[in-house]
């Protein structure tokens, strides 16, 4: 019987997220600012067995090449040249749908694992390769500091933590139902100002997230997909108020959504923040305290 690795497969949140325009390849280019958030999917990889076997405890995903995962671990047996069957398991917490970058993330993972279970075969360069041609948001959780992306959001350059969120904890709002990123990006076309966001804006936050405190950076925070997002679903415009008004640093919804987050000073505000909104909006959407 072969040994069995297993990882973490860690969420993300945008604290910035500015569509700068519509590309002739059909994205768009943006800017963005991610951060990691230490809340995971499980994933245990196997040698053994015939191409690639996928199971998953989350029984709507599908497990054949529609999962990001599937394809990851296909195109990496194929670039490394490697015959070998895997078998991969997935154990799914992170919501879906969610702007989470929950599934990005399952993709990075197992390119990681796999690399790393065959002995890396391929190097950084030839996973970001990989990574790019899978999706956007996949280059991102390849490493695990906070980035800044560009491009369509492949083109990732590192950042140190940022000092504005140090003992600060995120507070995760997923209201039960998903936005399609494909529709977000569509509906994006009827707010012109949305879709031609000014350049500059990443920068100008970093800036703030460096040296001033968490309420002044939190101010600009910003998200393009808010347009269409919360003119069809006010019930996120209404979230935002709320965690605002009691006691939020910031608040946003998370890339294409449906997650709201917000940024509490400490982990214990982050938890009286989530009791306060569980009384008001009751205990049904799904919720997480998670520290930065
Ligand atoms: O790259 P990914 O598969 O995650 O993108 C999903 C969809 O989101 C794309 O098919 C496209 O419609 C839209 N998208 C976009 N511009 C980006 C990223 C995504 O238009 N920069």
């Amino acid at each position: 019987m072969s040994a069995t690795l297993e990882r973490d497969s860690p969420c993300k949140v945008n604290l910035l997220l500015n569509i700068l325009g519509k590309r002739p390849d059909g994205y768009h280019d943006l800017e963005t600012v991610m951060h990691p958030v230490n809340y995971c999917d499980r994933l245990a990889f196997t040698r053994g067995g015939h191409g690639v076997q996928l199971t998953c405890n989350e029984p709507h995903l599908p497990v054949d090449s529609r999962n990001l995962v599937h394809r990851a671990a296909t195109a990496f047996l194929r670039a490394a040249k490697i015959s070998d069957g895997v078998g991969i398991h997935l154990e799914k917490r992170i919501p879906l749908a969610a702007g989470l970058g929950g599934g990005s993330g399952n993709a990075a993972t197992t390119l990681l694992g796999l690399n790393e279970m065959f002995g890396q075969p391929l190097s950084e360069m030839q996973l970001h390769e990989i990574a790019a041609t899978l999706g956007s948001d996949i280059n991102f959780f390849l490493q695990t500091k906070p980035a800044l992306a560009t491009g369509r959001g492949e083109k990732i350059t590192p950042l140190d933590a940022f000092p504005a969120m140090r003992g600060a904890a995120f507070f995760l709002i997923h209201p039960g139902f998903g936005i399609s990123t494909a529709w977000a990006y569509q509906n994006l076309a009827r707010f012109p100002a949305a879709l031609n966001g000014r350049p500059g804006r990443a920068q100008e936050l970093i800036a703030l997230l460096q040296t001033a405190g968490l309420t002044a950076a939190g101010a600009k925070f910003y998200n393009s997909l808010e347009a269409p997002a919360l003119e069809k679903y006010p019930l996120l415009f209404l979230f935002q108020e709320f965690l605002r008004a009691n006691g939020a640093a910031a608040t946003l919804m998370s890339g294409s959504g449906s997650t709201t987050f917000a940024l509490a000073e400490s982990a214990s505000a982050g938890e009286n923040l989530r009791e306060t909104f569980r009384a008001k909006f009751g205990a049904n959407n799904w919720t997480a305290v998670v520290p930065v």
